[in-house]
């Protein structure tokens, strides 16, 4: 696997490969970006992996100064999922000057939910992919479908702008006890960790109680907002939503996603499920 850290380095090598598969990420990659990794093997003859701690999706506060930075890590990773190249810019490559221009999703699909709670996060996302996607020019981009909601907004993006790029939704990659793997989950503290799946558990009763009839989507959102609190966590979200475009469905729709974000101690969990 080659390295660049340069924009001009990775174009050079990027250069008259027809079909390049791109996965981009932000490091401290687990078994759920190495899984997109595989996925992008089968999608392109030239898979590129990007390491890119964004700053512009991180609100004051946040943590993009402590996010987990394992650089030689992953790069092992990446070799052996068979990446043929990584790029990897700093800071100053990426945004020699401060970024003047910026992608700005509608609110109806980027104040809702997570957006909600990081003001001008998906901006900051959806701006930095929109600066990879020119740069490496790929035929196929790869995204986790647990960020459920980064996903739609990336895919309206490329709808909108009619760039020539296939999106395609990695599956999420659960642990053992179903917590959905996640470089934020290197934050909890071992009984945080052990209390974690809740997550996934009080998603699961919501899918089942759909599947089973209910259509209180309401009451079914609020019994497992009180189930998170009454085990410690602080929820921002639980959230029943239509698949397409995350909007309120009504009691006859279809095709449904349950989503949630919620703190446990100072960690942020996210997380969905289909219905
Ligand atoms: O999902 C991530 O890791 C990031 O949001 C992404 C898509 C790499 C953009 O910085």
């Amino acid at each position: 696997m080659q390295v660049h850290d340069t924009i001009a380095g990775l174009r050079a090598a990027r250069k008259g490969t027809a079909r390049v598969a791109l996965v981009p990420t932000m490091g401290n990659l687990h078994d759920g970006h190495i899984a997109l990794m595989k996925q992008a093997r089968s999608q392109g003859d030239l898979v590129i992996a990007s390491i890119f701690v964004n700053r512009l999706q991180f609100r004051p506060g946040e943590d993009f100064e402590a996010y987990p930075r394992t650089f030689e890590a992953d790069c092992e990773r990446l070799e052996a999922a068979g990446v043929d190249h990584l790029f990897a810019p700093t800071e100053a490559e990426m945004y020699p000057q401060p970024q003047t221009y910026h992608i700005e999703p509608s609110p109806e699909q980027a104040g809702i939910l997570d957006g909600e709670f990081r003001p001008g996060h998906f901006r900051g996302v959806a701006t930095v992919v929109m600066k990879l996607f020119q740069i490496v020019q790929p035929t196929v981009a790869l995204f986790g479908k647990k960020d459920f909601q980064q996903l739609m907004v990336i895919r309206n993006m490329v709808r909108d702008f009619a760039l020539p790029i296939e999106i395609i939704g990695g599956e999420t990659i659960r642990a053992a006890d179903g917590l959905a793997l996640s470089s934020r989950n290197g934050y909890l503290s071992e009984a945080e960790r052990a209390e974690a799946p809740r997550l996934f558990a009080v998603l699961t009763k919501v899918i089942e109680a759909v599947h089973a009839g209910s259509r209180d989507f309401t009451l079914l959102e609020q019994g497992a907002i009180a189930e998170l609190q009454a085990h410690g966590w602080s929820p921002d979200y639980v959230a029943l939503r239509k698949k397409l475009d995350l909007q309120l469905p009504s009691a006859h729709d279809s095709g449904l996603v349950v989503l949630a974000a919620a703190r446990l101690g100072s960690t942020r969990l996210i997380d969905n499920l289909e219905v």
